[in-house]
């Protein structure tokens, strides 16, 4: 094996600061990103529309046809070995440091067991918010990493994989590539990378394989990333069983938005299925809880783990059962349908619904910045009224309830996914509406009060002095009662929960593949995370002032060893280490 040359001199490392000032850390702890900031609503709706309209204009994974291939052998000899699996991480900097301080000590205690460190890390996708770009990296990922990890590199360093999530992606995975698919190696804090492209393929001990895949939405599979796996597949023995990575959990996005699948779909039936291996787990992030599906037709689960940093989101609605492939996939020769019957959730469904229900606390409390664009819109809405007394229909009453309106179907339409388009318009149609009601009612309250009669400007410095804070707090109430309501209707889910910002709940996996070949997958969680933090003198820069506590959230689940009948052509074969598949 060799030595991947530290990528700044060691003593920087060992260099340990003594709190959390950005001149010390050498990066700045980021706060959540807040989702619902008019900014930040703002640059959404741009990328989104950037990304339906040019979203194959960023899609660089053929150019990675010029990088080098290798499948990833350093531990396919080895008696056993764990391997962390965690996603959505590049968040806030308590959050995504817990994780990570988690993730770097020797031992994770839980529920009176103790599961050691694992040798390999996979990052599920979304190693960074909002928007990927250099600095973002160094701030949300690589510099908490750092910090919780500190070792210096030696051959035992554990090696760590990533997978590009969407956020990964809104600049075309170039910082991506620079970071993690560096040709002559990189390293952060004490885990060392090794892969050359955005997807891969691992050999694990006893027949076991990890095949990440770069699947973004229901884009079709490049053409270089299939002869790849194509190659791997080439591989296998008969009998090999398979974990697959992808960004996304297609199983469950199924209803909403039923080709999603199909990318996924096509990739099992037309090069996994003619090798004669087997998956036996598909494991995913980006939704931010951990889920997971089992059927009793077939021995494969689906594990959604997307606990990394990034807040929680709503398990409650999730189906019960699910058909996959969908109903109404498109494929012509779609695989067998299966019947998947929900197993577990963390945070439970009656904890998600008791979150969700403390929206109307927890949204003007984090979104200060959306209750004062509410505020002064709702004051120009009060002024529009005000100054055309007697008139019903003026051209600034139209043209502020036309905005007013289409502000709404635009929050609803826009931002809500999926295939089902008719309740996100009647929604955002109503909400709208309802902030035009909440204006007329703001009004004729005002009216009553001696403000409007004032010589001008006095109606006007009023108006934004006593009228805009009460009518912005009124109006995020607003959104938040419209949240609650939308949500049952599958309809800004996501925005419900992003809109509180939940820190807690967090959770990632730990899997081990035993001497006997078994493959047992703990689900570990943590209720609460740590916002205080002690800088100490050996291990991470800092530990949780009070401990964590991680749990197994779920029944460690156990699969067979696979049982391999070799196929005749043994020249195929490959030896430990890296080494190239015949493409
Ligand atoms: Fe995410």
């Amino acid at each position: 094996m060799t030595l991947v040359p530290p990528r700044e001199p060691s003593e920087t490392l060992l260099r340990r600061p003594s709190s959390l000032d950005p001149a010390e850390l050498g990066f700045t702890p980021r706060k959540p990103v807040a989702w619902l900031s008019p900014t930040q609503l703002a640059a959404t709706g741009i990328r989104v529309a950037f990304a339906a309209q040019f979203g194959a204009y960023l899609d660089k994974r053929e150019l990675q046809l010029a990088l080098p291939t290798a499948v990833h052998a350093e531990h396919a000899q080895d008696e056993e070995l764990w391997l962390d699996y965690i996603a959505d991480l590049g968040d806030g900097f308590d959050a995504t440091y817990s994780m990570a301080y988690l993730l770097a000590q020797d031992n994770v205690e839980v529920n009176d067991g103790v599961l050691p460190r694992g040798q390999v890390v996979v990052l599920g996708g979304d190693q960074v918010y909002p928007t990927a770009s250099s600095a973002a990296y160094e701030d949300r990922f690589e510099g908490p990493y750092k910090a919780a990890f500190p070792q210096p590199i030696t051959e035992t360093s554990p090696h760590i994989f990533a997978l590009p999530g969407n956020h990964d992606w809104y600049d075309g995975l170039t910082a991506f590539l620079r970071l993690f698919a560096r040709r002559n190696g990189n390293h952060i804090g004490g885990w060392v990378t090794k892969q050359t492209r955005s997807y891969f393929a691992l050999k694990l001990p006893h027949g076991w394989w990890l095949l990440a895949i770069d699947a973004q939405g229901d884009a079709y599979l490049d053409d270089p990333q299939l002869e790849f796996f194509r190659g791997v597949a080439a591989t296998f023995e008969r009998g090999d069983r398979i974990i697959i990575a992808i960004p996304q959990p297609s199983w469950m996005q199924t209803d909403s938005s039923p080709r999603i699948y199909d990318t996924i779909d096509y990739f099992l039936r037309s090069v996994i299925d003619p090798s004669g291996a087997e998956v036996a787990v598909m494991v995913s992030g980006d939704l931010h809880h951990y889920s997971r599906y089992a059927s009793k037709d077939a021995p494969r689960q689906l594990i959604n783990c997307g606990g990394g940093g990034a807040y929680t989101a709503a398990t409650h609605q999730l189906d019960d059962e699910i058909l996959v492939p969908p109903r109404y996939s498109m494929l012509r020769r779609a695989s067998t349908q299966v019947r998947y019957t929900l197993q577990k959730t963390y945070p439970s469904k009656m904890r998600s619904q008791f979150l969700g229900s403390r929206v109307f606390g927890r949204l003007p409390w984090r979104n200060w910045g959306l209750g004062v664009l509410l505020g002064i819109v709702q004051t120009m809405l009060l002024l529009a009224f005000q100054n055309e007394e007697g008139r019903i229909i003026t051209t600034p009453i139209f043209l502020m309830v036309s905005v007013i309106v289409a502000a709404g179907i635009f929050f609803s339409y826009g931002l809500t996914e999926g295939e089902q388009r008719m309740w996100p318009v009647v929604l955002g149609s109503l909400h709208g509406a309802a902030h035009v009601v909440l204006g007329i009612v703001g009004w004729l309250v005002w009216k009553q009060l001696p403000f409007h009669d004032l010589p001008w400007p006095l109606p006007v410095l009023s108006a934004v002095a006593f009228y805009l804070p009460f009518a912005g707090l009124a109006a995020l109430l607003l959104v938040a009662a419209y949240l609650l309501v939308a949500s049952r209707f599958r309809v800004n889910l996501n925005e419900l929960f992003a809109g509180q910002g939940i820190e807690d709940f967090k959770s990632f996996l730990r899997m081990r593949i035993a001497p006997d070949g078994t493959l047992t997958i703990y689900a570990v969680g943590v209720d609460k995370i740590s916002k205080k933090w002690v800088p100490q003198s050996a291990g991470s820069w800092f530990r949780p002032e009070k401990p964590l506590q991680p749990r197994l959230v779920d029944d460690p689940i156990v699969f067979a060893a696979p049982v391999r009948t070799p196929s005749e052509d043994d020249a195929a074969h490959m030896p430990s280490g890296l080494s190239t598949p015949t493409l």
